[in-house]
């Protein structure tokens, strides 16, 4: 089960005791942290930031250097303790947490990457993966074996024996999410992992998170990057950072239709949207799927309602069956639509599928077209008009 998370009103200042309580009048009377700089010495590298986090959301900080990123997310296992606020993770107040109950949270619960890998250099790639689990006393076998298993999920089978040094950035990238992967972490912070890496290799990677993510456990990322091209190529939801402010938290459509204000504008203006758009970005809920069992009066009456002329059915784990045309239930004897499911009329597409790569079949059919992950399991609805709107400057 991954977790969700709540911030609420966290600041956090660095400086002394004294200096941090006058930074937080301060704040409270309206002064910018490079004011407040220059009156107390103090750096408000947080400043009243709020924000839900969902269970298994792939939320993106994004923001330029020196914003408050790192600090954030530093603070969500309290290698920084909040000045003021609170920080709820799975439904508990973290900053509550006593020595005992922390060490078990940061060993078990959350895993870290860092911007700048923070592997051990003389150890070797098993060595290094393993290590969490040799913190937590996991005996020798079981270590070997949930180590072994993270190298090959990030692909570096074949590769366990070999010193760190010997390694190009973006392996000793993957070495770092395996470690990370180790424990099976609720919550995965990633602070700008992928910044010190070529494009080609930093593309890879992204992908390689997301279909990770789709085939693996449940889990709540948090990611950072100060690019927004990889912000909205990766993030359900995305947080633009600002002076250690959030100034503003949306999807993709929200910063497009609905920028806060001009500095959002102008730091959406470089992104290139018809390469980056995914169908996961544009996807609107599904508000049409019965079950199998419903009856044909059920499914009737539901279209009717909803004036629309099909169905999507879906099982009890949301897997996408196919659909029921309205005029199929109209002229059937049968009492449940389960006969009448049909699934070869609405082929679905993958919610990570760019859209450049589904705007033809889009184009070419007369209806909205069923957006499934890759296990199969219905996760969105795609329509021709909404790809259209965001796309359009
Ligand atoms: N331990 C610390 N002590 C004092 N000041 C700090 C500390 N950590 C961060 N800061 C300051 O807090 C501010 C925010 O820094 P932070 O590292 O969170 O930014 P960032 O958005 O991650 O930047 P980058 O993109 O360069 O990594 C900066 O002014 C920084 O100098
Ligand atoms: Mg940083």
């Amino acid at each position: 089960m991954s977790v969700d998370i709540k911030v609420e009103n966290l600041s956090v200042v660095f400086g002394t005791v004294k200096q941090q309580e006058e930074a937080l009048k301060l704040i409270d009377e309206g002064f910018s942290p490079e004011e407040i700089k220059k009156k107390t010495g103090a750096t408000v590298a947080n400043k009243n930031v709020n924000f839900e986090i969902e269970k298994n959301e792939l939320f993106v900080i994004v923001g330029l250097s020196g914003s408050g990123k790192s600090t954030f997310i530093r603070t969500l296992n309290l290698l920084n303790k909040p000045t003021r606020g609170s920080i709820s993770i799975g439904g508990q107040d973290i900053t509550k947490l006593n020595k005992e109950e922390l060490r078990n949270f940061r060993r078990k619960e959350v895993s870290m990457i860092f911007q700048h890998f923070g592997l051990f250099s003389h150890r070797n790639v098993l060595e290094n993966v393993q290590y969490p689990l040799e913190i937590q006393g996991v005996e020798k076998d079981l270590m070997h074996k949930k180590a072994l298993e993270a190298i090959e999920t990030v692909g570096l089978k074949g590769w366990e024996y070999s010193m760190i040094n010997e390694l190009s950035g973006g392996m000793r990238q993957r070495v770092g999410l395996a470690r990370a992967l180790t424990n099976d972490p609720k919550l995965l912070l990633m602070d700008e992992p992928y910044s010190a890496l070529d494009p080609l290799i930093r593309r890879d990677m992204q992908n390689e998170l997301l279909s990770l993510e789709e085939q693996g456990d449940d889990r709540t990322i948090v990611f950072i990057t100060h690019d927004m091209n990889e912000a909205f190529r990766m993030g359900d939801r995305i947080a633009l950072m600002k002076d250690g402010e959030v100034v503003q938290i949306g999807t993709f459509t929200d910063f497009f239709k609905h920028p806060a204000n001009d500095y959002v504008r102008d730091f959406i203006a470089d992104v290139d949207r018809s390469r980056i758009l995914k169908v996961r970005s544009v996807m609107k809920k599904v508000k049409n799927a019965l079950s199998p069992s419903a009856s044909i009066e059920e499914a009737l009456e539901f279209m009717e309602h909803k004036e629309i002329d099909s169905v999507y059915v879906t099982d009890d784990k949301n897997m996408l069956l196919g659909v029921v045309l309205k005029e199929d239930a109209l002229n059937t004897k049968n009492k449940t639509i389960k006969t009448l499911i049909n699934d070869k009329t609405y082929q679905p597409v993958l919610r990570n599928s760019y859209i450049k790569d589904v705007l033809k079949d889009l184009k070419e059919s007369d209806h909205d077209i069923p957006v499934t992950d890759s296990k199969g399991r219905l996760r969105g609805v795609l329509g021709y008009d909404d790809v259209i709107d965001a796309l359009a400057e």
